[in-house]
């Protein structure tokens, strides 16, 4: 398989993304992630919405139900714009970087990003972005990478490839797999050949964060993949209802 392919390239992949996730093919999105999400959310009715780093916007369905006064996305890729654009043509949507937000002060009520603040190395600065644009009370929903799925080192044992995370039993064990408590570069490669390179954190470096820049967090979870996965894939469902593929943080701008 050839990676020599460029990094964090959303454009590329937007189309077959698109529909990948409207036709459900994205299990870490249909039975982890969103639904994981969904469990957190706060009261939106009549609140402006912001969707951070919201790729092709099929997330924007999921919170049209709650209805909120509006919804506007923002992301870096131009091209999962364009198709945003073309699915939801009833919202607003922008071309930008979450790290320079092109929006006033306290121009939102609810910021919601999925799976996007790993993309930052320093999440602080992020962090302080997401405070201004949000009002008075504002609050902020966010996914991130588990750092017991994506910290994990890759190895063999017979002939099967795992992803681990452990240490050497004995007292003179030298051997230590993966990196849970750093905030680490993480490249993964993916089948399709999307190379996707992040920043991988423990929840308490993000608990951190959130209190250095003056928000109060209201809750957390780790996700674990729902019922409904197992008549559809019962290997990924074992997999992932014990194992945490991600992790969500719901936080309250601190006045
Ligand atoms: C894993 S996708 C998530 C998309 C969508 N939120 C979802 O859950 O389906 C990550 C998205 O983050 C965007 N992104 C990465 N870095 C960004 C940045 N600095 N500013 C804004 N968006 C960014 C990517 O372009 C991509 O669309």
């Amino acid at each position: 398989m050839n990676y020599d392919e460029k990094v964090n390239d959303y454009d590329r992949f937007a189309e077959k993304r698109h529909y990948n996730v409207t036709n459900g093919l994205m299990k870490s999105l249909r039975f982890v992630e969103k639904p994981m999400m969904l469990k957190m959310m706060p009261n939106i009715e009549g609140k402006r919405v912001l969707l951070l780093g919201c790729g092709t916007a099929e997330e924007s369905e999921l919170l049209k139900k709650f209805n909120p006064k509006s919804i506007t996305g923002i992301d870096l890729s131009e091209k999962s714009i364009e198709v945003a654009k073309k699915a939801y043509p009833d919202l607003d949507f922008y071309v930008g970087d979450m790290h320079e937000l092109p929006f006033d002060n306290n121009s939102f009520d609810f910021v919601y990003s999925s799976l996007v603040i790993n993309y930052a190395k320093d999440k602080e600065v992020v962090f302080k972005e997401i405070r201004r644009v949000l009002d008075d009370d504002g609050e902020f929903l966010f996914s991130a990478c588990h750092p017991m799925r994506f910290a994990t080192q890759n190895c063999e044992v017979d002939g099967k490839r795992f992803h681990v995370i452990g240490f050497e039993a004995g007292s003179d064990g030298k051997v230590v797999l993966g990196n849970y408590m750093s905030h680490s570069k993480q490249i993964n490669y993916f089948k399709d050949n999307q190379v996707l390179e992040e920043y991988i954190a423990p929840p308490s470096y993000f608990f951190q964060s959130l209190i250095h820049t003056d928000f109060l967090v209201e809750n957390f979870n780790e996700s674990q993949c729902i019922q409904e996965c197992k008549d559809v894939d019962l290997e990924y469902y074992t997999r992932f209802h014990e194992i945490p593929q991600f992790m969500a943080f719901l936080a309250k701008k601190n006045r």
